[in-house]
């Protein structure tokens, strides 16, 4: 086997970030047309939302692409004679520091790859973030000296002034006509947020007081007003823009290990069934692909093997759950087995039901599990409804169970038994 370079073969799969390079980008082309739509939507915002780890971020990265006028992903996906746009865009992720929608539009403001950067350009936008530095410290350094980001509250400015500097600001610089689209600000992890009360309500206020300006909001939830987190009037703006990021289906899941192939000039390739397998043990997550693809082919890499086959697949799952690869999901599992075989079994017959049609009906899988020897699967059942076992599992109906996450659920069907070690 001729020379790979280790340091393609470590980055051929990404489960540790979002995707921003077009040619690791696989699939999503309705949501890619979607997304292009609503850009080209006037006075629709946008909402990106679903399961954890599914790949909202990707595809807000490749909006912002769109937003400024790089067309190479419609191009790959043959999207006719699309318009290039013309966004000045700004995103940011939201932390925990984030209390509420006040401090997110604080952020906003005086973040440096956020609006920052065109304040201290313009001086009516200048002036106008001065009145924040007036009433409350926000960490808007005097002129000429690097803006702070950190929030020091010192004395109070109501939520009102907030609001009117933010619009007032962002007007001044849609006056400076230095985009022909306006300005396209994207909100990503929005469910962080602790409490994103009155956010809404901006939202409907920044329609009217600065139409040129597009908000996109992304997080997990299942549709838009567990977003937003309110059933206000607002939910009318995202008609049009609202754009539910499903799992993803084989073909798209498949394309992402060929994307990993040709990172590596197919110096080392997954056999079908090493892929069948991943693709089964994903569930739909793209993440799962990337993590499994990722230390199979470092496994092969060093082991100078240039195919990959199911066996390997297998004793990557160990390794990956051994050595602790993805802390939180491990401790998640650990914390919902607690070291009961009998609870484990139960754990991972429910994890390996076909969810695509709806909720886990627990009897067939009890018939299972009982088969396997547990003695009473309802128990653990009830248990995993509970927060000491890191309540996973979310009661339905009668009869009927839900995992809290599914990229949870494919992880713990894929995990190999803490009991046989
Ligand atoms: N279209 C895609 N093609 C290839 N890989 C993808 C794609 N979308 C997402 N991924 C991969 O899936 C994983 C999760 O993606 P991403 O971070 O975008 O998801 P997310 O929904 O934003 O996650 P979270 O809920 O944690 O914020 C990453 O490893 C990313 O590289
Ligand atoms: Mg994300």
């Amino acid at each position: 086997m001729s020379t790979i370079d280790i340091e393609r073969v470590v980055n051929a799969f990404l489960p540790a970030k979002e995707i921003t390079d077009i040619k690791h980008f696989a699939g999503r082309e309705k949501l890619l047309q979607d997304s292009y739509l609503s850009l080209l939507s006037e006075g629709t915002y946008m909402a990106l939302f679903g399961n954890r780890g599914i790949g909202k971020s990707s595809l807000a990265r490749q909006i912002i692409s769109m937003a400024n006028g790089d067309n190479k992903i419609l191009n790959k996906i043959s999207y006719p004679s699309a318009r290039k746009l013309d966004y000045l865009t700004v995103y940011y992720s939201c932390d925990d520091s984030i209390d509420n929608y006040e401090s997110l539009l604080k952020k906003l403001l005086t973040t440096k790859d956020c609006l920052a950067d065109w304040i201290y350009t313009i001086p009516t936008a200048y002036k106008e973030i001065q009145k924040i530095n007036a009433g409350l410290d926000v960490g808007i350094a005097k002129v000429g000296s690097d803006i702070k980001t950190e929030d020091t509250e010192t004395p109070i400015i109501s939520s009102h002034d907030i609001n009117v500097i933010f619009v007032n600001v962002v007007n001044e610089i849609v006056k400076q006509k230095i985009s022909k689209d306006g300005i396209l600000v994207i909100i990503d992890e929005y469910d962080r947020i602790k409490d994103s009360e009155g956010f809404a309500a901006f939202l409907k206020s920044a329609s009217t007081n600065i139409p040129k300006v597009k908000f996109c909001i992304v997080g997990v939830a299942q549709d838009l007003q567990n977003l937003l987190r309110s059933h206000a009037s607002s939910d009318r703006l995202f008609a049009g823009g609202t754009i539910y990021v499903p799992i993803m289906n084989p073909t798209e899941l498949y394309k992402i290990i060929d994307n990993a192939e040709n990172e590596i000039e197919h110096k080392i390739e997954f056999n079908k069934e090493a892929r069948d397998k991943m693709i089964y043990l994903a569930q739909g997550h793209p993440y799962i692909i990337h993590l499994i693809g990722k230390y199979a082919l470092l496994k092969a890499f060093t082991d100078k093997k240039n195919t990959v086959n199911v066996d390997q697949i297998n004793d990557t799952l160990n390794q990956i759950a051994y050595n602790n690869v993805d802390p939180i999901l491990e401790r998640r599992y650990n914390e919902a087995v607690r070291s009961s075989l009998q609870r484990e079994i139960v754990l991972k017959e429910f994890a390996k039901v076909d969810t695509t049609l709806g909720d886990i009906h627990t009897a067939p899988v009890y018939k299972k599990c009982i088969d396997l020897g547990v003695d009473n699967p309802s128990v653990y059942v009830g248990q995993l409804v509970l927060p000491e076992y890191g309540a996973e599992f979310l009661k339905v109906r009668d009869g009927y169970y839900r995992f809290k996450d599914s990229l949870f659920k494919a992880y713990s069907a894929a995990h190999p038994s803490l009991q046989k070690t």
